[in-house]
């Protein structure tokens, strides 16, 4: 097994190579048999989002290297048409499904990882920030995502078909602050934004307009309940429940802190 990886640093069985360096890709596929793809999320990007050309591109690259089976992340319920990263993955998945490979795809909620990524938003006072009003959230630890990916590479199980996979929790934002307060020892708040506010927020930190909208209704629209299901799907690859998020934060306390903290400067 090896990674593919832009830093050396980052890899210990690893190639150096670039999704936007085709010859990379040719090297890095050479007697490769079975193929996790993740790459990118969405980008402020004008037009298509760059994960589309560079996905389909390695797929194509995937069927002349006879790779026999992919396993790709996408993201939940991605559809035709969804702004940004679920129109985009929508559309990989396509090319993925009519590629002659086998395939697995992988639909993850939001990733726990967003709250010691900086993704999660935290404001300059320490803070959550977002416009998610009272909706929630089953987030997903990443380490369970690569725990399916592992089970659908080293197995038979799931060829053809679709994971949504989830926590074993929905959180609202209220309740993902109160977690974050006793992990910090401090009380951190969710400050609830309107769309307008959000879009605002998001341009006075440099994101461009039409990237700032797109996020900022995407964040709205999970009112409706769309992100709040738990699945099976972890349990069902693996063996073993999906970590909560209270022990996402345990295990992550350090990171989280830093962040919390350097947020607050
Ligand atoms: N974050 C979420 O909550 C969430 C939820 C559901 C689904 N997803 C999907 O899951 C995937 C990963 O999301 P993420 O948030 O972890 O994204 P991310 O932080 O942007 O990480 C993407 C990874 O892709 C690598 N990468 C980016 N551009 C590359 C290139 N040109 N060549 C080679 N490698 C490249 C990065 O490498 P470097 O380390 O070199 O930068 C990094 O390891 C995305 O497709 C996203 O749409 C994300």
């Amino acid at each position: 097994m090896r990674a593919l990886v832009r830093d050396e640093a980052k890899g210990r069985e690893f190639l150096v190579g670039d999704f936007d360096d085709p010859a990379s890709i040719v090297a890095a596929l050479a007697g490769v048999d079975r193929l996790f793809l993740n790459g990118a999320g969405a980008q402020p990007a004008d037009g298509e989002q760059p994960m589309v050309r560079q996905q389909k591109s390695i797929i194509d690259a995937a069927v002349a290297a006879g790779v026999e089976r992919v396993v790709k992340v996408s993201v939940w319920q991605a559809r035709e048409g969804e702004r940004l990263a679920g129109g985009a993955h929508w559309q990989i998945e396509q090319h993925l499904k009519a590629s002659g490979l086998g395939w697995s795809i992988l639909q993850p909620n939001g990733f726990m990882q967003n709250f010691i990524t900086g993704q999660g938003s935290f404001t300059a006072d320490g803070n959550l920030v977002g416009a998610y009003g009272d909706a929630a959230v089953s987030y997903i630890d990443c380490a369970d995502i690569a725990a399916c990916a592992a089970a659908l590479l080293t197995g038979r199980a799931g060829d053809g078909e679709t994971f949504l996979l989830s926590g074993p929790e929905a959180l609202t934002y209220a309740q993902i602050a109160e977690k974050l307060s006793v992990a910090l020892g401090r009380t951190v708040r969710y400050v609830n934004l309107t769309v307008d506010e959000l879009i605002a927020a998001l341009t006075a930190q440099g994101l461009p307009p039409q990237f700032a909208e797109d996020v900022a209704v995407l964040t709205q629209g999970l009112a409706g309940g769309i992100a709040a299901p738990t699945t099976t799907a972890v349990r069902d690859l693996t063996g073993h429940s999906p970590r909560t998020f209270d022990e996402f934060l345990a295990a992550h306390h350090g990171a989280l802190t830093a962040l919390a903290s350097a947020s607050r400067r």
